[in-house]
């Protein structure tokens, strides 16, 4: 069994040995999604939430291995073990709450809507129905423009586009076809300087992110916690909110 354990760890050859004991997850991410994922030029991975997970590998012992995938269905990849947990801007919602588990809260968000600079709408056109709206497909930014505005009647459904990511969106709304998008605040902060658009307003929904893992997973989900709580005792945990604008 020696021998055998020595062959499956490919060090006959006098190579290092890779650990066995050192698991390795899959972390989906939403590629378009920055500050907290995305993906540079160049094709790596990058973001406060993908910086997050990386040290927290480093901290708890075990290999990341991140995959972007089209965030609306991102539970459904997980709960079929496509990938092993969302570390990417997920707000814990009731809803998502029956399929799958959270982490605690490592952080808070509310919602922002952002419209072209030359825009003179306010928050209260906004919230009236009066302007023809934007959001990603499958957020709590969608939900809550279905929910607040659709359903009551005050924004008609063809007034209402929903996008499969947020470069769309505002691909979008730079080409007049909607007059404002909705995402979360850091979202907004950090493509308005980008693009040079304005920011209308904030809607406060008090939302709070948590990484997702599937419900049988319970070791894994202790093992992210412990390794969040590591990150924001340490260091590390100011170095990347400066890196990435948050606060
Ligand atoms: N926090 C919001 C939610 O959970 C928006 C997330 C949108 N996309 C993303 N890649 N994080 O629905």
């Amino acid at each position: 069994a020696v021998v055998l354990s020595l062959l499956a760890a490919g060090c006959m050859g006098g190579e290092t040995p890779a650990p066995a004991d050192r698991p390795q997850y899959i972390v989906g991410i939403d590629g378009d999604y920055k500050p907290f994922s995305y993906i540079e030029s160049d094709g790596s991975a990058a973001g406060f939430d993908v910086e997050s997970i990386q040290w927290i590998g480093e901290e708890m012992g075990f290999d990341v291995k991140i995959q972007p995938m089209a965030w609306d269905g991102i539970i459904t990849s997980l709960v079929t073990k496509k990938i092993d947990m969302v570390y990417s801007g997920m707000t814990i919602t009731p809803e998502r709450q029956e399929r799958v588990s959270f982490s605690n809260p490592y952080w808070i968000v509310n919602q922002a809507v952002a419209a072209r600079a030359d825009s003179s709408m306010t928050i209260e056109d906004v919230l009236a129905g009066k302007v023809i709206m934007g959001a990603q497909r499958g957020s709590t930014a969608a939900d809550y423009i279905q929910t607040n505005l659709v359903d009551k009647g005050l924004l008609s459904e063809n007034d209402f586009k929903l996008y499969t990511g947020f470069s769309l969106a505002v691909a979008d709304l730079e080409n007049e076809r909607v007059d404002a998008v909705m995402f979360d605040v850091p979202v907004v902060n950090e493509f308005i300087q980008e693009k040079g658009l304005r920011k209308v307003g904030l809607v406060e929904t008090d939302e709070e992110y948590g990484v997702a893992i599937r419900k049988e997973d319970t070791e894994l989900l202790a093992t992210i916690n412990e390794g969040i709580d590591r990150l924001q005792a340490s260091p590390k945990w100011d170095e990347l909110k400066q890196k990435y604008g948050l606060e």
